[in-house]
């Protein structure tokens, strides 16, 4: 982008404020030397690029995408609004913790939303697969009964479901495998269209039609591309961390068989990386350092999703913990007292979010957020010191997913040479993370080919309304195609 400006990274501003304040120089170089892995220069940023974008050729051509750690999932979307969509539609989000019921009115450009949020309690997210759905169905149930609803008939219903799915078309998606702490059983293989469906026989009182399955960044993608038309690439950093584009289909192998050249359709797909499983052959192995793969160890999912785990909001927390309950243990933090901090996923990412926002803010140094959580963790004794020393093993967890996030768009973007792309971002670390944003912009700045410039974006609300329009993409070149048949 454009902003060139160099300013003095948190980073840096820690450590002066370390060396003028600290009366223990030793420590502060102890930590130093442990933490030093989580710093990533710029070369090693490149060979990652590089090394990314082998394994999207990977997962495109014929005969490596099914052995491909990225596997470049075809979406089936075709083309991005053009503006002239219109009509009502329900949408369902599912992707995190919450679960989203929207209904969404495209007129004139503009799309009205009524929206509410349900929790999907860790139990559902790990029991059965058909208790799972006839959650979203009774959810939804619910919803259509608030709003006048319920004696619609053929309701069109996008579904936004976030998880890797192998589609076979719009309206078909059997989930590949669970990601993000989901686990419920008998879904994985299956088409989860199909599942809801079901679920909404059972009930029998709904009468839905989906028009569309999509991964939230295609929402994104899709969200954004209606204000900006420019906009080519969605990416997501929240609970988990993922990427899609418009890739040229001429560069879709896997696809050749599939498509009709003459289908009259733009010669492009909307491609969802499933990026956050880079890694999961070996590609990562010289970047992670030993808090990761103890984060990946404890985890439902070992071995899988590890660049995700180094820069989502479901893990960012957790590595902080790590890192420092071996300061702890080395004696080099809360006076050696390890208890506290030893608990997993004691430490959440808004922690991370909260003191970092204070160090920007908080001039005077009081630091009394940072006390205020470091007391409520039940970590006694705390000294400012230690809080200069958290808040430093935050940024540098923080700047080292938005780096490694900058490279994977970045890499995207060389990919496509075109000269000016807008990218649609969302998820709650790029919203609610102080300095994400602008670490991202930066470092995507100095990573992509000079002659391409880019914007990010913020795509409000990409996973609700994204599901609306493509739907009504859908709909639009469904009917557009019918006219021309006249
Ligand atoms: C996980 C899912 C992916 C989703 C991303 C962001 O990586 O596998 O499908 O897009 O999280 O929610």
């Amino acid at each position: 982008m454009t902003s060139k400006h160099k300013s003095i990274s948190p980073l840096e501003r820690l450590k002066s404020l370390h060396l003028r304040g600290s009366v223990d120089l030793q420590c502060g170089q102890k930590i130093d030397e442990i933490t030093r892995s989580l710093v990533v220069c710029d070369e090693t940023l490149r060979r990652m690029m590089a090394s990314l974008e082998a394994a999207f050729n990977k997962g495109l051509a014929t005969e490596t995408a099914s052995s491909a750690s990225v596997r470049m999932l075809p979406s089936y979307v075709r083309s991005v609004p053009n503006g002239t969509e219109e009509g009502d539609f329900l949408a369902l989000d599912l992707g995190g913790t919450n679960f989203r019921v929207l209904l969404i009115q495209i007129h004139n450009r503009e799309a009205k939303m009524t929206s509410k949020i349900f929790r999907v309690p860790d139990h559902v997210m790990k029991g059965s697969g058909e208790a799972l759905f006839d959650h979203i169905a009774s959810c939804m149930a619910q919803f259509m009964e608030e709003h006048g609803l319920k004696n619609t008939k053929c309701l069109p219903l996008g579904f936004t479901f976030s998880f890797p799915c192998k589609q076979e078309g719009l309206t078909k998606a059997r989930l590949i495998n669970w990601t993000k702490g989901f686990n419920a059983s008998g879904v994985e293989n299956e088409d989860v269209v199909d599942l809801l469906r079901r679920a909404c026989h059972r009930r029998g009182d709904i009468d839905i039609d989906v028009v569309a399955v999509l991964n939230d960044t295609t929402g994104t993608l899709m969200a954004c591309a209606f204000k900006e038309n420019s906009c080519q690439v969605g990416v997501i950093v929240g609970t988990g961390t993922n990427a899609c584009y418009m890739e040229k289909l001429t560069r879709c192998g896997k696809l050749e068989t599939e498509l009709d050249p003459t289908d009259g359709l733009p010669d492009e797909m909307c491609i969802n990386t499933e990026w956050g499983a880079f890694g999961d052959h070996g590609e990562m192995e010289s970047l992670r350092t030993e808090f990761d793969v103890e984060v990946d160890q404890a985890s439902i999912n070992p071995g899988r999703q590890l660049f995700e785990k180094m820069i989502s909001g479901m893990y960012l927390g957790e590595i902080v913990r790590v890192v420092l309950a071996r300061l702890a243990r080395e004696g080099l933090l809360f006076g050696g007292d390890t208890d506290a901090i030893s608990k997993k996923g004691g430490f959440p990412t808004k922690y991370v979010s909260e003191i970092e926002s204070e160090l920007l803010e908080d001039e005077e140094r009081t630091f009394s957020k940072t006390f205020q959580i470091l007391e409520d963790l039940g970590i006694e004794g705390v000294s400012q010191l230690d809080c200069i020393h958290v808040a430093t093993v935050c940024t540098l967890v923080s700047t080292r997913a938005a780096h490694l996030t900058a490279a994977g768009i970045a890499a995207i973007l060389n990919r496509m040479q075109k000269p000016y792309v807008t990218v649609g971002v969302d998820g709650s670390v790029y919203r609610f993370h102080p300095t994400f944003p602008r670490l991202l912009d930066e470092k995507i700045d100095q990573l992509i080919d000079g002659n391409l410039e880019y914007q990010l974006m913020l795509s409000e609300d990409g996973s609700g309304r994204g599901a609306a329009l493509v739907a009504a993409v859908a709909t639009r070149m469904k009917n557009e195609r019918s006219q021309l048949a006249k």
